[in-house]
């Protein structure tokens, strides 16, 4: 076989496998894998400013939802990949992973509802409800004032979303070594996993999360030792109405900066996993360098937000662009 033959063979074969995807403007493009200029090729250039005004124009009503959607793309990244699994709605036959219980406190769903159906009007069938998220994720870190930073797109949509997947979260009663564990069996180093709990530099965190650091701690203590006692107090009285009550991670709960850090050294880290992090030695340098250098932390968070971006990312007939976030084709 000759050169020729050869490269149609591999076309021929790429094309079954990916579909018949070329940019439509003349040129061939390759598209399958994910690409910056992903949606360029795709003949869709507006996808990205159609993404941030509607994130910008939902956030400007609502700031408390970029806290929101970062959570959502954390969670689908973190159950089967990044493929918008944790948008899908049950069914009779199925239950879904956003009516599990540690999805259940997940909000924003109509951000990217909004999104979509613009993009469904612009072109149809072209732009996956995962891309959407993860878009959505970023540009609501920015709208927060956090960094700013581009993302590959090109992900395919799943079509399975089951309630006991969930599991692959981590829970709030896991420590340092085993959040380490837990992301690095992902391909996180403990510097990621640190610099991406920084996401808590945005929202809250509701009593049913944290009040057993209040009570019966453990066998020796009534209250977690490593949470200051004053902030222990406070978080009793807030608690006190119910386990459906709130309080922010840090002093600045809509915005995107390092101040979740300084509370970890004020032994105010409302999550024993996150105040984990300050007391273990493997991960206290780390939370004393993003305390203390906030472009560092920035630039660690982007990089570890685009590679969990990538998690387990499906392309090609592994997946599908969803008419509807909401529902599997
Ligand atoms: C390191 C392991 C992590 C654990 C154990 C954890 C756990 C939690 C818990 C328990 C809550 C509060 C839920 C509630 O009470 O309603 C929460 C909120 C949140 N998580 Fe995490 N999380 C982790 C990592 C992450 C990561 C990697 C991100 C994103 C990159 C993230 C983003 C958020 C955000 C933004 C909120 C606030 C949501 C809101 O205000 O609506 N978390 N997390």
């Amino acid at each position: 076989m000759g050169k020729y033959e050869l490269f149609m063979l591999i076309l021929l074969m790429d094309i079954i496998v990916s579909g018949w995807r070329f940019d439509g403007g003349g040129g061939y493009g390759m598209v399958d894998g994910l690409r910056m200029d992903y949606y360029y090729m795709m003949n869709c250039p507006f996808v990205e400013g159609i993404v941030q005004n509607t994130v910008n124009r939902h956030l400007q009503a609502d700031p408390t939802l970029a806290a929101a959607l970062v959570r959502m793309h954390f969670h689908d990244c973190f159950v089967e990949g990044c493929d918008a699994s944790v948008l899908v709605d049950s069914t009779k036959g199925n239950t879904a992973e956003k009516d599990s219980p540690a999805n259940l406190s997940l909000r924003g769903y109509e951000i990217i509802d909004d999104v979509k159906e613009q993009l469904e009007n612009q072109c149809p069938g072209v732009v996956s409800c995962a891309d959407i998220l993860a878009m959505a994720a970023r540009d609501a870190v920015f709208f927060a004032g956090g960094p700013v930073y581009d993302i590959p797109k090109g992900r395919k949509d799943g079509r399975r979303s089951k309630i006991e997947d969930t599991i692959n979260l981590p829970s709030p009663t896991l420590n340092s070594s085993e959040l380490i564990r837990m992301f690095g069996q992902r391909g996180f180093t403990a510097q990621e996993m640190v610099a991406l709990s920084g996401a808590h530099t945005l929202g809250v965190a509701r009593c049913s999360s944290f009040k057993h650091r209040l009570s019966n701690f453990d066998s020796t203590h009534d209250v977690d030792p490593t949470l200051d006692s004053q902030f222990a107090k406070s978080l009793s009285t807030i608690c006190s109405g119910g386990d459906k009550s709130e309080h922010a991670f840090d002093s600045t709960k809509d915005t995107f900066d390092n101040d979740y850090y300084n509370a970890l050294q004020r032994k105010t880290g409302v999550l024993f996993s996150d105040q984990t992090l300050y007391n273990n030695p493997r991960t206290r340098g780390i939370v004393n360098a993003y305390a203390f250098n906030q472009a560092m932390f920035f630039l660690d968070f982007q990089q570890a937000m685009v590679k969990m971006g990538l998690l387990d990312v499906k392309e090609g007939y592994n997946g599908e662009v969803r008419a509807n976030c909401r529902i599997i084709n």
